[in-house]
């Protein structure tokens, strides 16, 4: 029995629809023992999966890089089916998929010819065009390790970073290693200075967004100035600007950083908000097949 909660109905699970009540794994799997495995989050929004190619071969890459070997074109033919039997085939909703390096006699070393275990699900979700949030979020230290490239399901560095910023009342958290900002806790996170956008470089110290790749990409079109270099904890407060981003995030405007206020009373800054209508912008193209 599921507890209560906002579970999907059905599950595909290596190669089948199954009811979520009755989806088993056998508690040997990597994922449950070692959390040995590779996820992804993407939407279905009013035109098919926002970026649906960009995430799969994200995926693809990140399976490349810890050794498992699955190939994920069988993902894409299920997709459809799953959410065929989840009555959300034209809907609005979020995708979760995971793919672990399957069930063997616990021991750290790969294990040789056994299938990978594959999960997805689909739930009902829904999306502004713009996220209409002024984001506050504190700075926590980024004690994660230094593959956070890898969109590893082992997120227990992410989730306790997390968990500081609900507890402190705020939206998320900015982690913050050898005095630089990283990224959020689930989240890349950009700032503006005189007009040019700074991020992070995507090297082994953050997740290279699909969203934020979309950012770049958009501020290409645009003709925004951009720099990928880390900004120091201590310039925050010389930003002008700053924004997250993230499948479920959009790009979501921060009013407030640590110690330092962006903005007060909505009035956000123009280049995030320049970035946010083109963003939405892209909800009314079919994005499935574009790359970045
Ligand atoms: N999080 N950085 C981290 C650490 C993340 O976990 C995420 C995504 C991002 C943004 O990536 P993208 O733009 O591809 O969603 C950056 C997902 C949504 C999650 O864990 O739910």
């Amino acid at each position: 029995m599921l507890p209560k909660g906002n579970f999907p109905e059905k599950v595909y699970l290596n190669g089948e629809i199954v009811s979520a009540e009755d989806a088993q794994i056998s508690v040997f799997d990597r994922g449950f023992l070692f959390g040995d495995g590779i996820y992804e989050v993407m939407v279905q929004l009013e035109n098919g999966i926002f970026y649906k190619k960009a995430h799969l071969d994200r995926l693809q890459e990140n399976l490349d890089k810890i050794g498992i070997h699955y190939d994920v074109n069988e993902i894409d033919d299920q997709l459809h089916t799953l959410l065929e039997s989840s009555n959300l085939t034209n809907d609005s909703c979020l995708v979760y998929m995971q793919v672990t390096r399957g069930t063997a006699p616990r021991k750290h070393s790969y294990p040789k010819g056994v299938p990978a275990t594959v999960m997805m699900y689909a739930l009902p979700y829904t999306l502004p065009a713009i996220n209409p949030k002024h984001m506050k979020a504190i700075l926590e230290p980024d004690f994660r390790w230094h593959r956070c490239d890898i969109k590893s399901i082992s997120l227990l560095g992410n989730i306790m970073t997390n968990e500081s910023a609900m507890e402190a009342h705020t939206d998320e958290a900015a982690l913050v290693r050898n005095g630089v900002i990283t990224e959020g806790s689930h989240t890349n996170i950009f700032f503006v200075k005189n007009g040019t956008v700074i991020t992070h470089p995507a090297n082994e110290h953050i997740l290279n967004g699909i969203s934020r790749q979309i950012v770049l990409q958009l501020c290409k079109n645009l003709e925004i100035p951009v720099i990928e270099k880390p900004v120091a904890e201590n310039d925050v407060k010389d930003m002008d600007e700053a924004f997250f981003t993230g499948t479920t995030t959009q790009v979501a405007s921060i009013a407030q950083l640590g110690e330092h206020t962006f903005y007060t009373n909505d009035n956000l800054g123009k280049v995030t908000q320049k970035l946010q209508e083109a963003f939405a912008e892209l909800r009314t193209v079919d994005s499935a097949q574009s790359t970045l």
